[in-house]
């Protein structure tokens, strides 16, 4: 069986879906391997690397995914028509159909990826809906994808806030450590509160999911939350959208918070795909002048109203960094790790040195979006069905 990786051509794209370490695994496991020229140059794997494993360099996208059986891509397909950036590369119609795509789909946020994939008959496997389960967790590139945006975040409010994160005691006197909340303590969250530690910050957190507060404590910060009126935890560490008057008191919380910080780190989703609306305009003009808000929300809409989602606006005194695919910004590491995942996943399901498609195990059903020409995935149904 062949599989197909072509270059990622989304702008500001530096990942690469398979490094050499999960090519020599494959290869093992009985695959070919075609990788598009330069696919890795980016994230700092060479052709040269490649071919040394046995795998072949293509020049062109079209020979790479015209000849796979199965296509491993870091973001969705591009695809020609609707909100492509580059409808100059239609990536489904090169494809075969019956060919197996494995990336991160996002096919909520994706639906004319999604509709082209059903149209060309292709199987299409989102790991970012791998089922929140212990057996799932080496294929679920949300959450290695998160971590990195959560210490990657810290860094860009460290570097844009004007005073130093950790207390130090210096010749010229004592300097207080900056006061640093996070909104938002799931995967990308803990990470930013263990990296705010580690620069030396004092960190409070916040979540809407009773089980976190332990886990905010455990790597080292203080937990601030309202008692909700009805749970927020939608199941598999996914939350659901606030009751008006849960949201109203903890509006009144967010906004106590803010103004006493000097940096917000958000990091809210519902769904685990589209971002709360959180931090109000007035909320913002109440903060502290040279205070940073850096919104991790942004690839989901922006926790913040202020939030311009790949921008950074100034407002008053406060700046509101509003990064968008954060990952892509250490393309080494992520690529390293996003390849580790969508190797777990295509190994999970090979015998016979081949991928096996198998719709009754649990991973599969979960992460299937499109197949044979339907759509399988309910919510990106209803999604498409509303759209
Ligand atoms: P996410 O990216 O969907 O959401 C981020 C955080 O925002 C969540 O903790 C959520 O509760 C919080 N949030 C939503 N609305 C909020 C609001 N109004 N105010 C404050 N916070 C709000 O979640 P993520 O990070 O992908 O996963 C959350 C949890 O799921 C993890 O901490 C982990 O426990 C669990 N998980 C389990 C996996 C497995 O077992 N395989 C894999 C990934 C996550």
């Amino acid at each position: 069986m062949r599989i197909g990786v072509p270059k990622e051509t989304a702008p500001g794209e530096r990942r690469v879906a398979l490094v050499p370490e999960s090519c020599k695994k494959l290869i093992q496991a009985g695959y070919e391997i075609a990788i598009e020229s330069q696919a890795g140059d980016a994230a700092g794997f060479v052709d040269a690397a490649y071919r040394e494993l046995g795998v072949t360099v293509e020049s062109g996208p079209a020979a790479v995914l015209g000849s796979a059986d199965l296509v491993l891509k870091v973001t969705a397909p591009l695809v020609a028509h609707g909100s492509s950036p580059a409808p100059q590369r239609d990536e489904t119609a090169w494809m075969r159909p019956g060919t197996i795509y494995v990336g991160s789909l996002m096919p909520l946020r994706n639906l004319d990826a999604v509709r082209a994939l059903a149209a060309r008959k292709i199987t299409a496997f989102a790991t970012d809906a791998v089922p929140r389960t212990t057996r799932a967790q080496s294929m679920d590139t949300l959450s290695s994808m998160a971590n990195i945006g959560g210490y990657k975040g810290v860094l860009l409010a460290a570097s844009e806030l004007n005073r130093y994160f950790p207390m130090l005691t210096t010749a010229a006197g004592m300097v207080f450590p900056a006061k640093v909340f996070v909104i938002g303590a799931g995967v990308a969250g803990l990470q930013a509160i263990a990296t705010a530690r580690r620069l030396g910050a004092n960190v409070v957190a916040t979540d809407v999911r009773p089980e976190v507060k332990e886990q905010i404590e455990s790597v080292g910060a203080k937990y601030v939350g309202i008692e909700l009126k009805e749970s927020a935890a939608a199941g598999g560490g996914y939350a659901r959208e606030l009751s008006e008057e849960d949201r109203r008191r903890q509006s009144e919380l967010l906004a106590q918070e803010c103004a006493q910080s000097d940096v917000v780190i958000t990091t809210a989703l519902v769904g685990g795909v589209f971002a709360p609306r959180l931090i109000t305009a007035d909320t913002v003009k109440a903060m502290k002048p040279g205070s940073v808000i850096v919104d991790l929300g942004a690839d989901g809409g922006g926790n913040c109203e202020l939030s311009k989602p790949g921008e950074t606006v100034r407002v008053g005194g406060v700046t509101i960094l509003a990064p968008v695919n954060l990952p892509a910004t250490m393309p080494f590491h992520a690529s390293l790790l996003f390849s580790r995942n969508l190797t777990a996943f295509v190994l999970a399901f090979t015998k016979d040195k081949a991928f096996q498609l198998d719709f009754a195990d649990d991973i599969q059903q979960g992460a299937v979006i499109t197949h044979d020409g339907e759509v399988k995935h309910a919510r990106t149904r209803e999604a498409l069905e509303r759209s």
